[in-house]
Order: C-alpha cells, then sequence, then structure tokens
C-alpha cells in the first residue's frame, strides 16, 4: 500500500518536471489556436477593436504580453491567452507577427487627417501635449519599447488613448498618461484618423 502510494507520487513528480521541461511549443501552432481568432492569422486583426498586430516591434509586443500576464496592463481577453505562456513562447509569438506585412486601413475622414497629423507632428504646446513623432517618429513605426502607431485601426487606438487618460491602461512607463493628460476627445480621433492610413 505504501510502496504503491509512493511510486504514484514519483510518478506524479516525474510528470510534473516533464512538463517544466517540455519545450516551447511552435508559434505558428499557437497563433492558430488561440490568436487568429481575434488578431487574425497575418496580424492583421478581424475587428476594428483588436490591435493589429502585423509589423509591431517585438520588444513591445514581448513586454506587453508579460504585462497582461501579471496584470499590469489588465484586460480579461489578452489575460487567459498568455497565462500559460513562457517568456520563449511570447518571444516567439511577437517574432512571428513582427514579420508579417501591416495593410494600412484606406478610408480615412480627410477633413480630421490634416487635424490629426498637424498633432502628430507638432503637438499642442498651450495644453501640454508633446508631438507624438517625438517618440514614435516620423514614420510612426516606433522602435523597440516603444510601440508602432502608422496603419493601426481607429477604433483601437482611440480606446488605448482614452484608456491612458483615465488610467484604466495602466503601465510601469507613465510617459503616455503626461502626453495625454489634457487632449480633448476631438484630438484623439483626429489623431487615430491620421496615424490608421499611415503607411
Ligand atoms: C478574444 C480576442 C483575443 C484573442 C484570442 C487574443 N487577443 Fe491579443 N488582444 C485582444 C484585445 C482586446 C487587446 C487589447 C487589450 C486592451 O484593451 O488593452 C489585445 C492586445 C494584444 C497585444 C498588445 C498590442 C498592442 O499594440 O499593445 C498583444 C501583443 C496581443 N494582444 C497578442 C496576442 C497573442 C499573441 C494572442 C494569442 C496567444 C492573442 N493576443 C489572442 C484580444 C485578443
Ligand atoms: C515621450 C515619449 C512619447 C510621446 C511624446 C508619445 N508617446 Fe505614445 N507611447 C509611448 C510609450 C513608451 C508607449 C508604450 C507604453 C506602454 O509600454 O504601455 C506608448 C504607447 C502609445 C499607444 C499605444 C499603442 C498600442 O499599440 O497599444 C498609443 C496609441 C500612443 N502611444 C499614441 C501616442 C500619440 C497619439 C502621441 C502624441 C499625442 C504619443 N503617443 C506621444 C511614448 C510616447
Amino acid at each position: 500500500m505504501n510502496i504503491g502510494y509512493a511510486t504514484l507520487l514519483m510518478l506524479a513528480l516525474a510528470a510534473a518536471a516533464s512538463v517544466q521541461a517540455a519545450e516551447d511549443r511552435p508559434a505558428e501552432k499557437l497563433v492558430r489556436e488561440r490568436c487568429q481568432k481575434c488578431h487574425g492569422f497575418d496580424g492583421e486583426s478581424s475587428e476594428p477593436e483588436f490591435p493589429k498586430l502585423a509589423g509591431q516591434n517585438v520588444d513591445y509586443m514581448t513586454r506587453q504580453m508579460a504585462n497582461f500576464k501579471t496584470g499590469l496592463r489588465k484586460s480579461t481577453r489578452m489575460k487567459e491567452k498568455v497565462e500559460d505562456l513562457s517568456g520563449g513562447e511570447m518571444r516567439a509569438l511577437a517574432e512571428y507577427f513582427s514579420t508579417k506585412t501591416l495593410v494600412p486601413e484606406r478610408s480615412a475622414k480627410t477633413e480630421l487627417v490634416d487635424a490629426g497629423r498637424r498633432l502628430y507632428f507638432s503637438g499642442h504646446f498651450e495644453h501640454g501635449v508633446t508631438a507624438c513623432t517625438t517618440c514614435h517618429g516620423p514614420l510612426g513605426r516606433g522602435a523597440i519599447y516603444l510601440p508602432r502607431l502608422a496603419g493601426q485601426n481607429v477604433k483601437y487606438l482611440v480606446g488605448q488613448l482614452h484608456a491612458f487618460r483615465d488610467y484604466s491602461r495602466t503601465s510601469p512607463n507613465m510617459v503616455m498618461h503626461t502626453v495625454v493628460e489634457n487632449i480633448s476627445d476631438a484630438e484623439i480621433d483626429a489623431v487615430a484618423e491620421f496615424l490608421s492610413i499611415m503607411e
């Protein structure tokens, strides 16, 4: 009886150890099984509320997944998708999506685009809104931990800018909260419209 129990225990421990040592699952398989539904197989995103991941920066995406996992950035939908992913799997997924070609939006509201372009390159000094180009770059492609914004969905961008302003998107990097502290709703709509058609 005792021996049987000890044997079972050893088997259980061996099984647990083999799970720990298991190899990372291939990124493409994970994409099909659990990302494709919302972000698309090529990161093109299936609904305007979901961010496009195609062409997004690897380090930025890896960090965001880690933030969803720890709860630093709150999203119930994302947390359950990354909860059991290893660091290597998250990086491989980020690498997978970053190599895909992003297709920008085409149908921007032209009357907003000009106002959005001005805000992007010049900011709104009197309201303390720093020019976006300072950090996200003249092509809107970001770098390393700075996200690419060019070609992103309007609805997603608008949602995130509101979320930075009201602190519902939390980030250990405080800089975006400061940038958008005094931005108006109209400026958010305009800059998002401009960004969505940026190549
Ligand atoms: C049920 C829909 C859904 C699925 C499935 C899903 N995501 Fe997401 N993802 C979202 C939403 C919604 C957001 C935006 C969260 C927010 O509001 O901050 C997001 C955000 C992200 C971001 C941050 C993008 C950015 O620009 O900041 C990354 C990276 C990401 N998802 C990767 C993945 C990966 C990898 C998978 C598969 C393992 C996956 N997602 C599966 C809905 C989903
Ligand atoms: C001082 C540097 C800086 C400036 C200026 C700046 N940003 Fe950012 N932005 C960042 C950083 C850093 C992040 C990533 C924050 C994080 O890790 O959560 C970010 C994230 C974002 C995101 C989220 C993107 C995504 O994929 O989820 C949007 C949208 C954004 N910025 C728009 C803007 C706009 C519009 C402006 C100009 C009004 C602007 N930013 C100015 C540094 C900056």
